[in-house]
């Protein structure tokens, strides 16, 4: 099987999932945020070196603040698995966003956690909390503007120095973009990284994607003939 190096997933449908069982979109979340660490299990498995999740985006912000205190709830409980599930599986955990916004114990929460696992390397796994790859993308061009202004760099500006100044910076552009739901678009996902990812995109909602859905993708993607512009 030709497994991609990386696997990007915008998790989408948690509230979907939760409506066509007679439940409230929260349950959809307490699922979801559970299949995450199947989906790490099952990478892991099949020999996936890189995994990235969309978890909560600088959109996501909008919802009622009741949904929003309910993930951020579910997001901190999750961090606090996630070492065990890290020793576990050997990962390598990096947060990905803006963490400022977060609540101080949260991001006391992930440094630790990107501390403790920093030497794992069965599986790199990237959470985006608080990311919108414009707002990664402001936030690395304003980061350029001030070093270059203290003269800590100088020279031309290439796309490898922007790259280097991304929160995906040292990790290779996914191979494989999946969204579940059957929304097909990007909602503000790693616009730049992206630029010639294979897409797949399936109508299984986030919460009932398993192993077996995994592998359909991968399958897609194994049968792709990947081209860059070239010939
Ligand atoms: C994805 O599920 C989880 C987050 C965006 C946090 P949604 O909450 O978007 O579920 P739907 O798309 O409304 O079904
Ligand atoms: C994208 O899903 C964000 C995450 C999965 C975290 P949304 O459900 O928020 O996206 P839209 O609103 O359908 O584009
Ligand atoms: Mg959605």
């Amino acid at each position: 099987m030709n497994v991609p190096e990386h696997i990007a997933i915008i998790l989408d449908g948690n509230g979907r999932w939760a409506r066509s069982k007679g439940m409230p979109r929260n349950y959809g979340h307490t699922m979801g945020a559970k299949n995450v660490e199947n989906i790490c299990r099952a990478c892991h498995d099949i020999g996936v070196k890189y995994l990235t999740v969309y978890a909560f985006s600088t959109e996501n912000w909008k919802r009622s603040d009741d949904e929003v205190s309910a993930i951020m709830k579910l997001l901190r409980g999750y961090l606090r698995t996630c070492f065990k599930l890290a020793d576990d599986n050997d990962m390598c955990v990096r947060v990905l966003g803006d963490l400022t916004r977060l609540e101080s114990d949260m991001q006391t929460t992930i440094a630790r956690l990107e501390e403790h696992t920093k030497d794992h390397s069965g599986l790199y796994f990237q959470i985006a909390l608080n990311y919108g790859s414009r707002d990664e993308i402001t936030r690395a061009v304003n980061r350029i503007a001030e070093d270059i202004r203290s003269g800590t760099v100088s020279g031309e500006i290439t796309e490898e120095m922007i790259g280097s100044y991304l929160d995906t910076r040292g990790i290779p552009d996914p191979d494989l973009l999946i969204r579940t739901s059957g929304e097909e678009r990007l909602s503000n996902f790693l616009l730049w990284q992206c630029a010639y990812t294979e897409f797949y995109f399936t109508d299984v909602h986030w919460p009932a994607f398993d192993k077996e859905e995994l592998l359909k993708a991968v399958e897609s993607f194994g049968e792709r003939n990947r081209r860059y512009g070239g010939v």
